[in-house]
């Protein structure tokens, strides 16, 4: 009996370290996204932010998120160019789509509105009556760069993989001549705070949501760092 125990023990112990030893051994590699990846992208960023996505689009939520995000990029080719793809042996392990604003920027973009109009009636009425909220939050400066998604497969995560694309995202928004990068993270997410602290972000302000608003009813902290060419890493 205690043979079976130890034996269970043992083997969960070399399952938690297996994605560990798999990626140890294995080169990251870091590209852009193609058609081809928008399905397991979607699969990445559903699991990742499951309880956003759920609230948004109900019980429909993953078929519908998943025609959603796969409209956005096909409709936009040129988006796909700001999507780093993070993977190990050709399989996809994570994600980060960034936005480059060359001039001050409140407006929101034509994918937006359109995918509100798949939303289900609930969620489509609230975006509409906090859209001075998203025009508030949405606010860009000339030169910054954005982290629109981070996300990282949950086997895989502690391992070095977000800082990998946090660093290719910075190289990529210095090409294209940002001077500074940002993104919103919601007060409750201390995890990805702790970790965009480690990678030399610091939170700027913070916004309260207002109850009813349909990404949270808390608020976010923008987050952001300077992109001179010795901060990055
Ligand atoms: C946030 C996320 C992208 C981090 O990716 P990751 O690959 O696990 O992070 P890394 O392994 O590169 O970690 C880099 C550093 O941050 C630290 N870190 C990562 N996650 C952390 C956590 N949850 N709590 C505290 N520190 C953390 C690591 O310890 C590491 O520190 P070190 O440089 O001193 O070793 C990943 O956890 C994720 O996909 N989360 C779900 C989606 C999400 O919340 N995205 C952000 C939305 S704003």
């Amino acid at each position: 009996m205690i043979r079976v125990k130890v034996n269970f023990a043992f083997q969960l112990f070399t399952a938690c370290l297996k994605p560990y030893q798999q990626l140890q051994n294995k080169n990251v590699d870091v590209r852009f996204m193609t058609k081809d990846d928008i399905n397991k992208v979607h699969a990445l960023c559903y699991e990742a932010f499951y309880e956003q996505w759920i609230f948004a689009y109900e019980n429909k939520s993953f078929e519908l998120s998943r025609v959603i995000t796969a409209d956005s990029y096909k409709s936009n080719e040129e988006k796909m160019k700001n999507v780093l793809i993070a993977t190990v042996d050709n399989e996809i392990i994570g994600m980060c789509e960034l936005s480059f604003y060359k001039r001050k920027s409140k407006t929101f973009t034509i994918d937006f509105f359109k995918s509100i109009t798949h939303f289900p009636l609930k969620s489509m009425i609230i975006t509409l009556a906090t859209i001075g909220m998203y025009n508030h939050i949405a606010t860009k400066e000339p030169g910054e760069a954005t982290v629109d998604f981070l996300a990282v497969n949950k086997y895989s995560r502690g391992l070095g993989v977000g800082k990998i694309l946090l660093s290719k995202a910075d190289e990529l928004a210095m090409q294209k001549s940002c001077n500074k990068i940002s993104l919103l993270v919601v007060f409750s997410n201390y995890g990805a705070r702790r970790f965009y602290e480690k990678c030399g972000y610091s939170s700027t302000k913070a916004f309260i949501f207002k109850k009813w608003f349909l990404w949270g009813n808390e608020g976010a902290f923008k987050m952001e760092k300077n992109l001179l060419p010795n901060t990055v890493h």
